[in-house]
């Protein structure tokens, strides 16, 4: 780990959620596509999602996870100097989601910028994050992972529209005493699984055209196996490379808060890590795969449980579109 992390200790301060109320259940999907609620189940383990009303934008989600999250760590946005939204699914193009989120916030001091890195967003934004809080160049920096991944999703597809669901997630992170706070990280790419999940049309490569529209280019395509081989891997290699660069090792883990895409993902990154299932955070039968949102939410409810206490050491980690990956060792400060 670069020694500027260790600069000055970085924590989270204060964690948010938002979560449409709108409930999508296999049942209910079981009249959309041909599929049964028996077969999401024993497949992924997800049971219903969530997923946003027409006229809430991803940023609108984002903001409301921010607000609670400021709330919670008894920060002003005022005081916040920096905004990072990890997304896959921005208002726009252009502008960035976070520029949006800064004005709807008030955080007059805050830069703002998006980050895509698929469902490893919300780790990227983090540890980014993280660089200028240790660096002493802001106090407070909000990290949000926020997602409509239901606008795009072909909601025709079995093999990918039961998957997902809308929600956000929010950290404020700042200063933390030393000892606390993210102590090691493991980020990686590889881009030459890009095609293994992607959304091939309306970007440069493939601007909108009537031909996009009507092949359906606009929508989230995946290699469900290839994603899955690739999952199980990386998430055991990578939690263990961000203990090693923490100086701890896997029996150090008092809690594991891992991408909530596939239970079956999970289990296999269970055993691996040998844990006993009650370290380990689970609501993907509740809210399916939030992408970037996932580990934000789930922290923020674990923590809302009492599953995470002072001095806790947490392992967050995902696995995403890129492809991309990453993780980070926390050792909870309160
Ligand atoms: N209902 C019923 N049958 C289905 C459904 C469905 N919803 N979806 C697929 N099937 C069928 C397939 O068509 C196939 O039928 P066939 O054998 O007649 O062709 C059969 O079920 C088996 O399909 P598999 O793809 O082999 O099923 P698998 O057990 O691998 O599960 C799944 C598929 C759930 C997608 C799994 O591969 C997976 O979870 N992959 C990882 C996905 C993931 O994590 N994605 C997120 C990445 S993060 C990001 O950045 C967004």
């Amino acid at each position: 780990m670069s020694s500027a992390l260790r600069t000055r200790p970085v924590g989270i301060l204060g964690t948010g959620i938002c979560l449409p109320e709108k409930v999508l259940t296999n049942k209910d999907l079981e009249k959309m596509v041909d599929t049964s609620d028996e077969w999401i189940r024993t497949r992924t383990g997800i049971v219903e999602r969530r997923i946003a009303d027409p006229d809430t934008p991803t940023s609108v989600l984002a903001e409301k996870a921010a607000r609670m999250a400021l709330k919670n760590a008894r920060i002003k946005a005022e005081d916040i100097g920096l905004i990072i939204v990890a997304t896959v699914t921005p208002d726009m193009i252009f502008p960035a989601t976070a520029c949006l989120v800064q004005n709807r916030l008030g955080a007059i001091s805050a830069a703002a910028f998006d980050l895509e890195a698929g469902c490893s967003g919300f780790i990227y934004g983090l540890v980014s994050g993280a660089q200028f809080v240790a660096s002493g160049v802001y106090d407070y920096v909000l990290v949000i992972g926020a997602e409509t991944l239901s606008r795009i999703v072909n909601w025709e597809d079995r093999n990918t529209c039961v998957l997902f669901g809308d929600g956000a997630g929010a950290v404020v992170i700042g200063p933390v005493p030393n000892g606390y706070g993210l102590l090691g990280i493991d980020l990686g790419s590889d881009g030459s699984g890009a095609d293994l999940l992607d959304v091939p049309g309306g970007g440069s490569l493939n601007p909108a055209t009537k031909y996009t529209v009507e092949n359906k280019m606009h929508f989230l395509r995946m290699n469900g196996n290839e994603v899955f081989k690739f999952a199980v891997r990386i998430i055991g290699d990578s939690s263990i490379r961000a203990l090693m660069s923490a100086g701890l090792k896997k029996e150090e883990i008092d809690f594991l808060i891992p991408h909530q895409a596939n239970i079956r993902i999970i289990q296999a990154a269970v055993k691996r890590l040998k844990l006993s299932n009650d370290k380990v955070y689970v609501n993907l039968d509740r809210y399916g795969n939030t992408s970037a949102a996932s580990v934000p939410i789930a922290l923020h409810e674990a923590y809302e449980e009492g599953l995470i206490k002072k001095d806790s050491i947490i392992v967050l980690v995902a696995f995403g579109a890129g492809l991309t990956w990453g993780a980070a060792v926390i050792r909870w400060y309160e």
